[in-house]
């Protein structure tokens, strides 16, 4: 049998390696968090808001008893990914593993929130494609290039402008914007709190944070 949260990519997976279906299902899961699942993607410039603004959405699904979970870019590749620099391949190896991760997480009935810049649409999309419909929010933290270098919270742009980083997202790497994301944060406009107001309220109005309701 066949369940939406089995890999749909077999082709590089030897044929001695059989999917193994647990006894506590997905529903089971999902019943007892009492949650829709779902992947926040947060995608940005570095230093345009992502953690920021998902931490800040993450204490208040906390304060809400919502369960999830909050996969940061700077951390997971001080772990999993730490193997991975910033070249193009790298990059997309380090999406590909995330999105495994985080369909982990929602097989596992969290809202799980990724902070990733993440820059490239076809890799966002491969995530999107891992996961049942209405299980992907894509979330473009919309920072201009220019806010993003004078915030500078790293010291990183500095260090690519003077050519001491090299394939710096935005300076000598690409990063392509979201077409059509399912929540458009321009952070000139609004603060960290209403920013992350604005993305629980929309969590509630589709229906994720409560069983029972239509997307
Ligand atoms: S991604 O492009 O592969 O999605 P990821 O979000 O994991 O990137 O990591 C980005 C973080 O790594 C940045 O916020 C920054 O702190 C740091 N960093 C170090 N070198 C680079 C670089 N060349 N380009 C972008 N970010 C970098």
């Amino acid at each position: 049998m066949t369940t939406p949260y089995q890999r749909k990519d077999h082709d590089s997976v030897s044929d001695d390696v059989v999917w193994h279906n647990s006894t506590v299902t997905h529903e089971d899961r999902v019943i007892q968090k009492g949650q829709k699942p779902v992947i926040l993607w947060f995608t940005g410039l570095s230093g345009s808001g992502k953690s920021t603004v998902a931490n800040a959405v993450e204490s208040k699904l906390m304060q809400m008893a919502k369960h999830s979970y909050l996969l940061d870019g700077d951390n997971v590749r001080h772990g999993l990914n730490k193997d991975l620099g910033f070249s193009d391949a790298d990059r997309i190896e380090n999406i590909r593993r995330i999105g495994e991760v985080a369909k982990l997480f929602v097989d596992a009935g969290n809202i799980v929130l990724t902070a990733f810049i993440s820059p490239f649409i076809s890799d966002r999309q491969q995530v999107r494609e891992l996961v049942t419909e209405g299980e992907f929010i894509e979330v473009f933290v919309d920072t201009p290039l220019d806010v993003c270098e004078a915030r500078d919270p790293k010291g990183l742009y500095k260090k690519a402008r003077a050519g001491e980083i090299k394939h710096f997202t935005g300076i000598d790497s690409e990063y392509q914007a979201p077409v059509n994301p399912e929540i458009h944060l321009k952070t000139a406009d609004l603060n960290i709190e209403a920013c992350a107001d604005f993305v629980v309220a929309e969590l509630e109005k589709k229906g994720y944070l409560q069983l029972g309701e239509q997307h």
